[in-house]
């Protein structure tokens, strides 16, 4: 195996190291905002295989990632359990809210594989054009983040209402939970059977919660996931991103036995080195601010990470995803950055 991604997943040091970027697909590129015109809304882009299938390449094209990642949603597994999700232009997502025991039991997996089928039809779409030393990366929102959609009905809030109802009714929201995990353990293994190599689990508001519901509502669901697609496909690394999760990235690790983490840019980076690197694969971390300021700034911040964390198994990424006002020439910029990095 020489692809490069995978080998740093699987804890070797690379002489250069692999790098991809969260959200690498969408708005900064002028190209995408070409297609996405062809779809009535965003869902019915990601339910789109041809047009997902050319999402997922742009960026590859222009700046040669070790990975891409499917282009996708983490709100078309809720979409295919029956939860009713809509994409408002400009204000995100907005889904029917899920609050109570009988909302639940109106969801089923029943269908989930068949709904999501044009996911896996884009999963062998891209396989087929993919240059060879380029690793495909399959995802899934992890529970915790996807219930907070679910039950909020929106994105931008401080998630108070699904805190509420976690803290609450531990029970009635374990149903919730728990129909999310083996939903995402099913669509995960799917990806993997159609062609993903690697998979992320997308925790972006796994911070929002203390210590004991962390435990409860992170790492429990996560282990769980990871425990159960290990037992179907064990070479497949999966890499954990809890969001904001401070300290708490440390059990984390630990406690469910990914394959690597990915770290927000709030993670100080020799911390990293000395803390996380020697239990998993460290993936991250420039600030997605950086990236839109450019110039001397992101280069220094960028090598400041490689300096810290390239001696180690690492795969160069972002704090979070590339934001919509990116110039582009910025991110061609950070890729040279990295590919002509050396340790010397
Ligand atoms: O390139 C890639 O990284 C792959 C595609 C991808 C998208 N969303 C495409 C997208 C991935 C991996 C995601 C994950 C995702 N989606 C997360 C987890 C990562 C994170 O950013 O925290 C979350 C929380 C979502 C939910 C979501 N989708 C929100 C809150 C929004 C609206 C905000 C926004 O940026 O518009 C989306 C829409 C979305 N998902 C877009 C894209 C390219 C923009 C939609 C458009 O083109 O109109």
């Amino acid at each position: 195996m020489d692809k490069i991604f995978l080998k740093a997943l699987k804890g070797e040091t690379c002489t250069r190291p692999p790098f991809w970027f969260m959200r690498q697909a969408g708005r900064y590129l002028p190209e995408y905002m070409e297609i996405r015109k062809k779809a009535k809304n965003f869902l019915d882009f990601c339910y789109t295989p041809d047009l997902a299938i050319e999402a997922t390449m742009q960026p590859i094209r222009r700046y040669a990632m070790d990975a891409a990642i499917l282009f996708s949603d983490i709100l078309v597994l809720p979409d295919a359990l029956g939860c009713d999700v809509a994409f408002d232009e400009g204000r995100g997502p907005v889904l029917k809210p899920v609050v109570c025991i009988d909302d639940i039991k109106k969801l089923s997996a029943d269908d989930l594989l068949e709904n999501l089928s044009p996911v896996f039809e884009t999963l062998r779409g891209v396989k087929d054009v993919l240059p060879k030393d380029v690793s495909m990366i399959g995802f899934a929102g992890a529970p915790w983040t996807v219930a907070l959609y679910m039950v909020e009905g929106r994105g931008g809030t401080d998630g108070s209402r699904v805190r509420r109802w976690a803290y609450e009714d531990e029970e009635g929201f374990a149903g919730l939970i728990d129909l999310l995990v083996a939903a995402t353990t099913t669509y995960l293994i799917e990806q993997i059977k159609n062609g993903a190599e690697a998979v992320q689990l997308f925790d972006s508001w796994a911070g929002l919660l203390p210590e004991s519901q962390f435990n409860r509502w992170v790492i429990a669901p996560t282990r769980a996931i990871v425990n159960k697609i290990r037992e179907t496909c064990p070479e497949i690394p999966i890499i954990g991103f809890p969001r904001a999760a401070g300290v708490l990235f440390e059990p984390f690790i630990r406690e469910t036995g990914v394959d690597g983490i990915s770290i927000d840019s709030g993670v100080p980076l020799d911390w990293a080195a000395s803390t996380l690197q020697g239990r998993c694969t460290v993936q991250g971390n420039l600030d997605n601010q950086l990236l839109i300021g450019g110039g001397v700034a992101m280069e220094e911040a960028a090598k400041r990470i490689l300096n810290t964390l390239a001696g180690g198994p690492f795969v160069f990424n972002l704090g979070h995803g590339i934001l919509p006002e990116t110039p582009p020439e910025n991110v061609a910029r950070l890729a040279a950055v990295i590919k002509d990095w050396n340790c010397a």
